[in-house]
């Protein structure tokens, strides 16, 4: 019989954002097999509703677990976590499972000027669980919350393009500098933006529009290295870790929606080879989910 430790770690997105999170888990956990899984026919989450966005979480977790049996899952997007992760929690009680979420409180202990830009999905921004985090640090610093309607979909659907030589002109660039603008001062001056919390998986791979927008000064916080620790704690502390000679680190990649895409972002962003991906459609099962 195969050994739990041997068995992959399952990681899904709506999309190809998550692959930022595979790429530091795979960084951190090398013997690890990886199973993730696209849901880009159904992107983007951010703008769809916690029942919608429930309904796909419960659906690929259950796929996740009959069809690949893995030992752990990484909830590799911020809007699927605010979403649905207590349901998956309680529904699978001894699946070790890790969410995400802004990282506002590691951009408390960088700021300098106090001032901190959470950019994120329209459902993660708006969540009663990213309401109560911001609430819990009242006082603690100066939080400028805006959602980002349309970008994590804007940068799905370029990653089979070529980058262009500089980031002006594409519908990224325009959403980015429609948002950054909104916010009002970025740098190290008083009372300016000097750290900018990416609250969705998919906005560091917009990192040079950003970059180009806010100046070289501002520091991004993005999750994929804590989550990927905290990934590595939870398989210690439930002996589940891959033994280093269990076999050839790998990785399988499926997607819902359109297979050049998923295979595009594999290569350009993880170096993984096309035949790492393939497609696969999962139903949703709307009748066993119960709105958050
Ligand atoms: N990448 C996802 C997140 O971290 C969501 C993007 C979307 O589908 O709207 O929230």
């Amino acid at each position: 019989m195969t050994s739990p430790n041997s068995q992959p770690i399952g990681v899904f997105d709506s999309g190809v954002g998550g692959l930022s999170v595979l790429r530091a888990l795979r960084a951190e956990l090398p013997h690890e097999r990886f199973v993730y899984l696209a849901d880009s026919a159904h992107a983007p989450y951010g703008e769809r509703g916690d029942a919608y966005v429930g309904a796909r979480t419960h659906a690929i977790t259950r796929h996740l677990l009959e069809q690949h049996g893995i030992k752990a899952l990484v909830v590799a997007c911020n809007t699927a976590t605010a979403a649905a992760i207590h349901e998956v929690r309680s529904r699978y009680p001894a699946l070790p499972l890790v969410g995400l979420e802004p990282a506002v409180k590691p951009a408390l202990a960088v700021t300098q000027t106090g001032r901190v830009g959470v950019i994120g999905t329209r459902g993660t921004l708006t969540s009663a669980k990213f309401g109560k985090l911001l609430a819990s640090l009242q006082g603690q610093a100066e939080f400028v919350v805006q959602p980002c309607d349309g970008l994590a979909h804007a940068i799905e659907r370029s990653v089979d393009k070529p980058v262009p030589a500089s980031p002006q002109g594409t519908e990224t660039w325009e959403l980015c500098e429609r948002y950054i603008d909104a916010m009002g001062a970025f740098g190290t001056g008083a009372g300016a933006i000097d750290t900018l919390v990416l609250g969705c998986t998919h906005y560091i791979f917009a990192e040079r529009d950003l970059r180009t927008l806010v100046g070289p000064e501002v520091r991004f916080i993005e999750t994929g290295e804590p989550v990927a620790r905290q990934t590595r704690r939870l398989l210690e502390s439930a002996g589940l870790l891959a033994a280093a000679a269990s076999g050839a680190p790998q990785a399988q990649l499926f997607t819902t929606g359109g297979l050049p895409q998923l295979q595009a972002a594999a290569q350009r962003w993880l170096n993984l080879p096309a035949d790492c991906c393939q497609t696969v459609a999962i139903a949703s099962d709307t009748t066993e989910h119960s709105a958050a």
